[in-house]
């Protein structure tokens, strides 16, 4: 899988893109990122990238004509090597809310371009010329570079063989079941008076199974009801 990644501060990734099982990605081949800053198409002496918004008002807006430089760029690299133009993803509070279902999509796609927006946003403009618009929350940050990570950890250890053990990413909360995790204890069997459930020290494979479930389905309906909803509404 290839990530394009639009963003002002490329040196953000550095470390993310050496670390974990990202870097193990990357240096395995199952992940090539490239980072491009629109300042390398920005206007004048000062490579500008922001200007003042139309209307008055507060703060920067990004122009459209650097940002969609920026991208076509990474699109003629990709086509002048024979390799897939990207899906390109817009990273916005405004957008729909990441969740798993998002992540094992973006799992399968051979390309994505993750598009980060820093100051007060992106000239509206520039929705024209993105395929889908992502929010990692419903919160505000002062850039998307912190939600491009997010997507790519989040896509990446979905793609076959990037974490050893693929059944962890089976079993784990919000996988196809739409449910939490069970809860999983550890070493220590004991720890300031707080044991173990017996059920997990007993060996029975099929008593553990099934008390994973009904605590999954306990846990989810505990603290995440709407999970419940969504199941049953498909
Ligand atoms: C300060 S925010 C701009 C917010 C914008 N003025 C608004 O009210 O919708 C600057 C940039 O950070 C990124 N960003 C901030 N919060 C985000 C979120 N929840 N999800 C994804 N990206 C976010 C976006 O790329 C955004 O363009």
């Amino acid at each position: 899988m290839r990530v394009d990644v639009v963003t002002l501060f490329p040196e953000l990734f550095d470390t993310f893109l050496k670390t974990s099982f990202v870097g193990r990605a990357m240096t395995g081949g199952q992940l090539e990122v490239r980072l491009r800053s629109p300042r390398d198409f920005g206007l004048g002496k000062h490579k500008s990238v922001d200007d003042t918004p139309y209307g008055g008002g507060s703060g920067m807006v990004m122009r459209v004509d650097v940002m969609v430089a920026c991208m076509e760029s990474l699109d003629a690299d990709a086509e002048a090597e024979g390799k897939p133009r990207a899906r390109r993803v817009l990273l916005t509070p405004q957008g729909q809310p990441f969740a798993q279902p998002i992540a094992a999509r973006f799992s399968v796609e051979p390309a994505l371009m993750l598009v980060c927006g820093r100051y007060e946003g992106f000239d509206e403009r520039i929705r024209g010329f993105v395929d889908e618009e992502i929010s990692l929350g419903d919160f505000v940050m002062t850039g998307g570079e912190i939600a491009a990570m997010a997507v790519i950890e989040a896509a990446v250890r979905l793609i076959p063989g990037v974490l050893g053990n693929a059944a962890s990413t089976h079993e784990e909360s919000h996988a196809e079941g739409g449910m939490l995790e069970y809860p999983q204890y550890t070493r220590p069997a004991e720890f300031r008076g707080q044991t173990v459930p017996e059920v997990l020290t007993g060996g029975n494979h099929a008593h553990i199974e099934a008390w994973r479930k009904a605590q999954s389905e306990e846990r989810t309906r505990a603290r995440r009801p709407d999970l419940l909803v969504d199941k049953e509404r498909g």
